[in-house]
């Protein structure tokens, strides 16, 4: 088993991400695709030896590797679009009611991305009820709901927007919301 690197090339050029920005976001990236795939290789080989703590701290290292590879796919993904949500569209109608409005869910959601702390905010979707939840990660892998599925992916390490933005994170999410690509988040959304 070996992951590959997805080419994101195509999000260079996007309105306030410099190339630089996102250059080094894809470098990022490759580095968790390959760190993903050395420690599952590690973990083959080694001695399924629950007192050694070298396979102990490979295999909790596994979650953070794994999880910061797909998310950053989830994430660049979920970038690139060029036209605005239909706020009168099936998307715009299940955030509206699950938060009260449109409005209402787009504030909770960047005010989740605006918490101190490095992470991730996530628009889950329960694949049992069907909820949907905003939903802070810390690092990449705590927090995650079990069984949720990601509908939309906003990074807020810092590397996503440092470099464009200084210590103005509000600004950044702000430049997330005019590139989402709502067709993708449509064919997540059950
Ligand atoms: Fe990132």
């Amino acid at each position: 088993m070996t992951y590959t690197a997805q080419d994101y090339g195509n999000l260079i050029g996007m309105e306030g991400f410099s190339e630089t920005l996102l250059s080094n976001h894809f470098t990022l990236y490759q580095g968790y695709v390959s760190n993903t795939n050395k420690l599952h290789e590690l973990l083959s080989n080694k001695e399924k030896d629950a007192t050694n703590p070298e396979y102990a701290e490979l295999k909790r290292r596994f979650g953070f590797e794994f999880n910061g590879m797909r998310l950053h796919e989830y994430y660049f993904e979920n970038l690139g679009g060029k036209t605005p949500l239909d706020k009168q569209g099936s998307i715009a109608k299940k955030l509206a009611e699950a938060y009260g409005s449109y409005e209402a869910w787009e504030q909770d959601f960047k005010a989740t991305g605006a918490m101190r702390g490095i992470g991730w905010t996530i628009l889950y979707q329960d694949n049992v009820g069907g909820w949907l939840f905003n939903q802070w990660i810390n690092e990449h892998e705590v927090g995650h709901l079990a069984g949720c599925k990601p509908i939309l992916v906003m990074d807020v390490f810092e590397h996503a927007f440092m470099t464009d933005y200084g210590l103005k994170r509000a600004d950044y999410i702000a430049a997330f919301f005019k590139n989402i690509n709502w067709s993708e988040v449509k064919s997540r959304l059950k």
